[in-house]
């Protein structure tokens, strides 16, 4: 089979279409042909070796499809052959087959075409777990969301949305925060023009999911109401931060964070169950809508990423594979 591979660390010249052999499927795994692929940021933090240098030489990255089940392993009673799914991997998705843990795949939900079920599992599963398990959002709370064009903040938006929440967002560009609004924010605002604690200082904000980090930790804490939860997925713009702990023993505040890529096989599986469980009805009734923003044939993962990293995009980059 084709698939895309990291000869070394470095820019998206490093990435490169090889043949591989197609993988076998272990007893509790699912042999999916791969239709569509879910680009993630950290995709480029791998490529560059931000998170194990040499260690990602031969690596097929990639943490997301949807593609039809072309075998079953014995222990995998869910799935049959022809199964449309969509789902998650630790890395192995940039390719025409990935071997899949049965309990990580779910099922394309109704009305959402195979290409479009490739954007669900990674944005998701993150939502899920940081906003509404860790930072337990309760549905007459305020969240507040960075980078809320991003694949992670228009998911965000909307599912807090659908269950009653009052979303606010930040995102870069007029356009960004238009779409922000288009798909639920109460208001989004440009925080290239303005300064957001200044625009939010009136609202009472429960919940913060931060991607950014860097000198907006303080202006987070400032901003939070009393009780509230700040919640980390990355620092794009440095994880050293100054903080006065002040405010967070004045309002009780608490700060946490995750990374699910290095999470348990079995933590991946409870946390799928609970996503179908609540967030599939939401992508079935038309609450939760694909945003894919370009796709690229599975060749073109260099200039995909590309995409990515200038940040032009909102939603989701997508690859695909032909036939
Ligand atoms: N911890 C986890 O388990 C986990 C899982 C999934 C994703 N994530 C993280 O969640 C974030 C969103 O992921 P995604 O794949 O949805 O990303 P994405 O679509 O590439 O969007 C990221 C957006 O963040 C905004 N941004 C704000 N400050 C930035 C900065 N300093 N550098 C670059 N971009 C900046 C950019 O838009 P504007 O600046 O124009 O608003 C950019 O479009 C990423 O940081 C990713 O690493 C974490």
């Amino acid at each position: 089979m084709k698939a895309i591979v990291i000869t070394r660390p470095g820019g998206p010249e490093v990435l490169q279409l090889q043949e591989r052999p197609r993988p076998v499927p272990a007893a509790h795994e699912v042999l999916i042909k791969v239709k569509a692929i879910g680009l993630n940021r950290s995709d480029l933090g791998l490529r560059e070796g931000k998170y194990g240098g040499a260690l990602v030489n031969g690596v097929v990255p990639g943490l997301e499809v949807a593609g039809e089940v072309v075998e079953v392993g014995a222990s995998a009673p869910r799935w049959g052959v022809g199964d449309q799914v969509c789902a998650l991997l630790t890395d192995g998705a940039y390719a025409e087959y990935a071997a899949i843990d049965a309990r990580h795949c779910l099922p394309v939900p109704a009305g959402w075409s195979l290409e479009e079920a490739a954007s669900l599992p990674e944005t998701t599963f993150t939502v899920w777990s940081n906003v509404f398990q860790m930072a337990a959002l309760q549905p007459s709370e305020t969240v507040l969301v960075h980078g809320g064009s991003s694949g992670i903040g228009l998911t965000l938006i909307q599912i807090a949305t659908a269950l009653g929440n009052k979303v606010l967002a930040t995102a870069g560009t007029a356009d960004k925060c238009r779409d922000c609004e288009k798909f639920g924010a109460a208001r989004c605002v440009n925080y290239k023009e303005e300064d957001f604690e200044q625009a939010f200082k009136e609202e009472k904000i429960n919940v913060i999911l931060d991607m950014v980090g860097g000198d907006y930790t303080a202006k987070n804490l400032r901003l939070l109401a009393p009780d509230g939860r700040l919640q980390y997925i990355n620092a794009m713009n440095g994880p050293k931060v100054e903080l006065s702990l002040l405010d967070i023993m004045t309002k009780r505040l608490r700060l946490s964070g995750s990374m699910l890529r290095p999470r348990s096989a079995e933590f991946k599986a409870a946390l799928a169950a609970e996503v179908e469980k609540h967030v599939w009805p939401l992508a079935a009734s038309g609450q939760l809508k694909p945003v894919i923003y370009k796709t690229f044939p599975l060749a073109e993962a260099a200039k995909a990423q590309e995409l990515m990293a200038s940040s032009e995009h909102i939603g989701k980059i997508l690859l695909v594979n032909e036939g």
